[in-house]
């Protein structure tokens, strides 16, 4: 067994749904209009998942086999999956078993993890540490959210943002200096309030009650996690550059959680970088929680080259915050 090892990305794969709600349709259903959308958030458009026999398993799964076609492997050789999501299809069995067996990785063993909109970079982090031990050789992680299944489509202030969608990587071990180098993951419950699906949990089961309530949709206070989220990205951004001596000109690429146009300007800014470096996706698919970060990468993999210095930052519900140093392996 050896150690020491750096984890790389070595594929990248995505599944989007093909149902695409704009800013238009969102006018016919709630009191907004495209203007306010486009200017507070950037976006305008998302996907749905329509089709109600499909979920988050389903999307992780299309992911994943996107995944293995690209790099010209089977399931079987898959190790381990990670999956990470707020919309797992059942509180159990997780997610990511479901997906392993749609997609035959009968040799895998596979879990979800929770970290809403930091979910992908908690499940790299994770799964780069597997890689190290030099235990596992190769493992997916996959972020995946059908949003649409907790948002509720009569609250302006929520269903404008969210988005369903999947994508994720394949970590390998890495045979040069390229590969997942450093992250810096943080959490804090102080704004549990703020950002919270409070039904259908231990502590409110779901009863009429909680339904009549609304308690399983998402439920946002915008401001106080709009600013949190912008101070949070830019320093979790600027502490890792200092952590690893990059300066704006050694960045080639941000690649920022998509949550809000406005939060990820703020966060280039603080890091000084122009915004021809900056990953932006957000008008086409919204905020698709733990696949926006891949789903990035996958858009811009064919503009990416091999040493190319990424910095993936997200922020989200918990709370929860983090970045991760990547130098480009493809
Ligand atoms: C949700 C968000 C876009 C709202 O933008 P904002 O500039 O903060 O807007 P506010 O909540 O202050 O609302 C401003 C006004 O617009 C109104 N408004 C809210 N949603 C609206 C909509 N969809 N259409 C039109 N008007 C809307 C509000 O009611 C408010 O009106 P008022 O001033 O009469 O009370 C923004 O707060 C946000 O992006 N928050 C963070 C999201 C995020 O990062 N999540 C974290 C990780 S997932």
């Amino acid at each position: 067994m050896k150690s020491n090892t750096r984890a790389k990305i070595s594929a990248v794969g995505h599944y989007v749904p093909d149902y695409v709600l704009t800013n238009k349709e969102l006018e016919t259903m709630v009191e907004t209009n495209d203007e306010w959308i486009r200017t507070r958030t950037g976006i305008s458009e998302r996907r749905l998942l329509k089709d109600p026999e499909k979920a988050s398993a389903f999307m992780a799964a299309e992911a994943a086999k996107e995944i293995l076609e690209q790099r010209n492997i089977s399931a079987d050789e898959i190790d381990a999956i990670i999956v990470a999501t707020v919309t797992p299809d059942y509180m159990f069995p997780a997610t990511a078993c479901l997906a392993q067996t749609m997609i035959g990785a009968h040799s895998a063993f596979a879990y979800d993890l929770s970290a809403a909109c930091s979910g992908f970079l908690y499940a790299l982090t994770t799964g780069t540490t597997m890689i190290e031990s030099g235990r596992y050789k190769k493992v997916l992680v996959i972020g995946s959210d059908k949003m649409s299944s907790i948002v509720d489509f009569t609250d302006r202030t929520t269903c404008i943002l969210f988005g369903d969608a999947a994508a994720g990587v394949l970590l390998e071990p890495s045979d040069d200096e390229n590969g997942v180098i450093d992250h810096i993951m943080q959490s804090s419950a102080e704004g549990a309030k703020a950002l919270i699906q409070a039904g259908g949990g231990s502590i409110n089961p779901a009863t009429h009650e909680t339904v009549e309530k609304k308690m399983h949709y998402i439920r946002q206070d915008g401001r106080p996690v709009f600013k949190r989220a912008t101070e949070g990205m830019a320093d979790v951004s600027e502490a890792i550059m200092k952590k690893n001596n990059l300066s704006a000109d050694d960045i080639d690429w941000l690649v920022p959680h998509q949550a809000n146009l406005r939060i990820i300007d703020a966060t280039a800014r603080r890091m000084d970088l122009d915004k021809s470096k900056v990953m932006i996706n957000i008008e086409k698919y919204g905020n698709t929680t733990a696949a926006t970060i891949p789903l990035c990468l996958y858009d811009w993999k064919d503009k990416l080259n091999k040493g190319d210095n990424l910095v993936l930052v997200a922020f989200g519900g918990g709370y929860t915050w983090g970045a991760s140093y990547v130098k480009w392996s493809m």
